[in-house]
C-alpha cells in the first residue's frame, strides 16, 4: 500500500492559510492533518470550528482531524458536518471508546484513536477491528516542533503485530517530530501515514520537502 504524507496545518502561516492550503493541494501530500486543541485535554489551544470550515472550503484532499479535546463525543456530528473525513479521538479522553468509534462511523467518517506516548498499544487490542486509524503520538500532544520520542519505533512494531494477528485493516499514523531522518525507519516498522508539521512548513521549499518525504517512503 502507498504510504501517505499528511502535512499538519498547525505549522502553516495562519495569516496566509489559503496560500498554504493551495500549496498542499498542489503537492504530493495525501491528507490535510488538522489539530484541534481545547486547552483542557492538552495545555494549548489551536483553533476551532470556524477555521476548520474555512479550511474545508479550499482543501481538495482527505481531511484528517486530530481531536485533542476532552469528551470528544459532544462534537462528532459537528466535525462530520464541517467536512472531516477521518476523525481521531484520544484514547485517554474517552470513557466509552467503543461507543465513540461507532458514533464516528455512523456519522460517515473513518474512526481514529490517538495514543499519548505513555499509553500502551496493547490497550487497543479488543477494539482493533473497529479502528480505521491508530495515531501514535511521537511527542506529547499540544505543540508542534517538538523532539521525536525514540521508543515510537517499538510501539509501531507492537501495534503492527496486533493488527496482523487480528487480520485488521487499521492504518498506523505517526504524529510529532517526523522528518526526513526518521520517516523511512517509521515506515519500515509498520507506519502507513506520516504527519509532518514544522518539517514541511518550516522548510525553504515545502513542495519539494513533501515530494522528498513521499519518495523516501514509497
Ligand atoms: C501535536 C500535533 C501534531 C503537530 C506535529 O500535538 O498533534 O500534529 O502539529 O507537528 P510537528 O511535525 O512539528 O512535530
Ligand atoms: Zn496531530
Amino acid at each position: 500500500m502507498t504510504k501517505l504524507i499528511a502535512p499538519s496545518i498547525l505549522a502553516a502561516d495562519f495569516a496566509n492559510l489559503q496560500r498554504d492550503i493551495e500549496m498542499v493541494n498542489q503537492s504530493e501530500a495525501d491528507w490535510f492533518h488538522i489539530d484541534i486543541m481545547d486547552g483542557v485535554f492538552v495545555p494549548n489551544i489551536s483553533f476551532g470550528m470556524p477555521v476548520l470550515k474555512a479550511i474545508s472550503k479550499h482543501a481538495k484532499k482527505t481531511i484528517d482531524v486530530h481531536l485533542m479535546i476532552a469528551d470528544p463525543d459532544r462534537y462528532i456530528q459537528t466535525f462530520a458536518d464541517l467536512g472531516a473525513n477521518v476523525l481521531t479521538v484520544h484514547y485517554e479522553a474517552c470513557t466509552h471508546l467503543h461507543r465513540t468509534l461507532q458514533t464516528i462511523k455512523a456519522a460517515g467518517m473513518e474512526a481514529g484513536v490517538a495514543l499519548n506516548p505513555h499509553t500502551n498499544v496493547s490497550l487497543l487490542e479488543d477494539v482493533i477491528k473497529d479502528i480505521d486509524l491508530v495515531c501514535i503520538m511521537s511527542v506529547n500532544p499540544g505543540f508542534g516542533g517538538q523532539k521525536f520520542i525514540q521508543n515510537t519505533y517499538d510501539k509501531v512494531a507492537k501495534l503492527k503485530e496486533i493488527i496482523v494477528k487480528h487480520n485488521a485493516t487499521t492504518k498506523i499514523e505517526i504524529d510529532g517530530g517526523v522528518n526526513a531522518d526518521n520517516a523511512e525507519a517509521l515506515v519500515n516498522a509498520g507506519a502507513d501515514v506520516l504527519v509532518a508539521g514544522s518539517f514541511v512548513f518550516g522548510s525553504a521549499d515545502p513542495l519539494a520537502t513533501i515530494k522528498d518525504l513521499k519518495q523516501k517512503v514509497n
